[in-house]
């Protein structure tokens, strides 16, 4: 049951009106009577709705409302979540095209360089891209740069680099040397340090992996050596390195072993024996 308003007076029109622009500012769009209303016998403009003649002394009707904006396009609500994951298949489909469009490591590089996608490089100071010698038989994966590669521009050149060099070195290669046979190319999942080096998050390796596909094509290693989790969740989609590692895998096309990262060989050095056994098998897969 609806108030009545007796509209006999001026001082009634002005409360019903009133009591109607109150309602309208609540959002109220129907009214619904106490008896049913068709509304296809309804006449094409209702007769309350046609201009009155004005009467002598009668009360002037209210200005009339401004017609609302017209909204160009229905916008659904979303939520945070919801324009988070829009944000994540934006920054990979944009990773795609980048990458893509790289026909050789220079370009890789400055795509990179001018990729904005990925948050990480905002917090970063170098974008850390390789080391090494395209072209090299073995291509090095790591997981991303610390804070010695962030400062130098270069990948794995702090204490775990140290011990990367003299594993690989055990078995005659090295990033520094020229001839092919002998050389390694090293690179990372993620070209920029991650804050106070945590572990990157599934969506920032998810968004880099484009690149890093396009990078293994470009320098045409003959093995990769995945070292540790970060790489194996990039290029295999798997975790758990201690279960993964010293076993001959496939990725792009590629033989591919998994190892403990030199970090991980620092602090549990009982598990360089296992490393060396994988070094081994590495040596031993390469051909002339
Ligand atoms: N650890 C990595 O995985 N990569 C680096 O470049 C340095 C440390």
């Amino acid at each position: 049951m609806g108030i009545e308003i007796d509209t006999s007076s001026p001082a009634g029109v002005q409360a019903a009106l009133a009591a109607l622009a109150w309602q309208i500012d609540c959002g109220v769009t129907e009214f619904i009577g106490d008896d049913p209303v068709n509304s296809y016998d309804l006449p094409e403009r209702a007769p309350w709705a046609a201009k009155p003649a004005a009467a002598p002394g009668a009360v002037a009707p209210p200005a009339a409302r401004p017609a609302p904006t017209p909204v160009a396009e229905f916008t659904p609500r979303i939520t945070p979540e919801q324009r988070q994951q829009q944000a994540a298949d934006e920054g990979v489909a944009a990773a795609k095209a980048a990458a893509r469009a790289a026909t050789d490591l220079d370009a890789l590089r400055a795509a990179l360089a001018g990729f904005e996608h990925c948050e990480l490089k905002q917090g970063a100071k170098s974008l850390v891209f390789s080391d090494g010698q395209p072209g090299a038989r073995v291509l090095v994966l790591g997981e991303a740069p610390g804070r010695d590669e962030d400062l130098h521009g270069k990948p794995f050149v702090g204490a775990a680099g140290q011990l990367l060099d003299r594993m690989f070195a055990a078995i005659g290669l090295s990033r520094d040397s020229a001839d092919l046979q002998s050389a390694l190319y090293i690179t990372n999942v993620m070209p920029w340090r991650p804050p106070g080096n945590r572990d990157p998050s599934p969506e920032e390796i998810a968004m880099m992996r484009p690149f890093v596909e396009r990078h293994i094509e470009l320098a045409r290693p003959q093995v990769i050596v995945l070292m540790g989790n970060t790489p194996c969740s990039a290029l295999l989609g798997a975790k758990g390195i201690l279960r993964l590692r010293g076993t001959w895998t496939t990725a792009l096309d590629r033989p591919v072993m998994p190892m403990t990262h030199p970090a991980y060989l620092l602090r549990n050095p009982a598990a360089k024996r296992e490393a060396w056994a994988d070094l081994l098998a590495i040596r031993e897969r390469l051909t002339p």
